[in-house]
């Protein structure tokens, strides 16, 4: 099968996808060459990332909004279906047999997981089944009673302290809730894991974070406090402040909770957007089900503690299997017990 190899080659290396989004609208018919040509000129005499040209041509009315997201999102419909013909990439973390108990209660029970390099994860399952403390331990945060997490070749629990501060420095955690700084304005939140994380000076710190704002679409509001933002807004920046460290893995805790559909919509379509234009590998724990379904290629379902289902997203959504069923279609009649 040459083909599915071929994508899966080009997958494995990280690249963006074949297709530039520019190419994409073009054939779809929403902008002219001209049109095409001339946005991309001035995209290099701005100095602005190729991949923005998306951003530009709705600053400039020539395409809408919808237009531009349609066009990601059969960009990515393209890769989830490459990637359910051939999901047989690398793990960036395993879990083997990772048990965890609070209070006498075990939560995780000999968990097997593994996230795949250089793709969207989804996290689901029911309310308090394990998911956050799951990714805690992806950080170390939270550490196993037994079993062990590993990210590449490093087993979290036999290296160093000053090791794990060296691979926590890769990852970028949103947790949920979000929470932003209240003290702090919009800038100054964004600017934090610079100051705290990296020796930029002043220059260059501005230059990332009015970068990371402009990607979430949030150019002119660094003045402002978190208080004044509305909850979406509170989430881009959030978001923003999750991205600017330019991390290898994102841990992303529920990042749509609480916000209306249309918002929800927006925010997966930025972390898909920031997902094709970065390829980092990312972890989403969502309960936004069974939208996330469209926004990521792999799915993992945890419940009682283990992992219930792992694999493509497309195969997920059509399991079989009464709990997952039972899950995606919120019924409260089936084999999961609230009562
Ligand atoms: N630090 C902690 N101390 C005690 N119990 C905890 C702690 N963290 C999580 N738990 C418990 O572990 C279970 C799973 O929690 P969590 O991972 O937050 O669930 P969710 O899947 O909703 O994210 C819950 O019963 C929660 O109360
Ligand atoms: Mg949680």
């Amino acid at each position: 099968m040459a083909k599915t190899k071929k994508i899966d080659e080009e997958q494995l290396s990280g690249k963006p996808p074949p297709l530039p989004v520019g190419q994409r609208l073009l054939e779809n018919g929403c902008i002219t060459q001209a049109q095409l040509d001339e946005t991309l000129d001035e995209c290099k005499r701005n100095d602005q990332e190729a991949y923005l040209i998306g951003h530009l041509l709705v600053e400039k009315g020539l395409i809408t909004q919808s237009e531009l997201l349609n066009c990601l999102f059969q960009q990515f419909t393209m890769e989830r279906v490459a990637y359910q013909l051939e999901s047989n990439v690398p793990a960036k973390i395993r879990f083997k047999g990772v048990e965890k108990s609070f209070d006498g209660r075990l939560v995780l029970d000999g968990l097997e997981m593994e996230i795949p390099a250089h793709k969207i994860t989804a996290v689901i399952g029911i309310s308090g089944g394990g998911k956050s403390v799951t990714l805690k331990h992806m950080v170390g945060l939270v550490k196993p009673d037994k079993g062990e997490v590993w990210v590449d070749d490093n087993n979290l629990a036999e290296i160093s302290d000053k090791q794990l501060n060296t691979i926590r420095k890769r990852f970028s955690l949103l947790f949920q809730g979000g929470a932003l700084f209240d003290s702090l304005n919009v800038y100054d939140n964004v600017a934090f894991p610079l100051k705290e994380t990296t020796n930029l000076d002043a220059a260059e710190i501005h230059s990332r974070v009015t970068k990371a704002l402009r990607n979430v679409n949030l150019s002119g509001i660094e003045k402002k406090f978190p208080d004044e933002l509305s909850g979406g807004m509170q989430k881009r920046v959030a978001l923003a402040r999750a991205l600017v460290i330019r991390p290898d893995i994102i841990l992303l805790d529920e990042p749509t909770a609480g916000l209306d559909p249309i918002i929800e919509k927006a925010i997966h379509y930025l972390i898909c957007d920031t997902f094709m234009r970065t390829r980092y590998t990312m972890v989403i724990i969502s309960h936004a089900v069974p939208a996330i379904f469209d926004w990521c290629h792999h799915v993992i379902v945890l419940h009682q503690g283990k992992v219930r289902a792992s694999g493509p997203s497309m195969d997920i959504k059509n399991s079989k299997d009464p709990v997952i069923r039972q899950f995606i279609k919120g019924e409260l009649d089936g084999p999961i017990k609230f009562v």
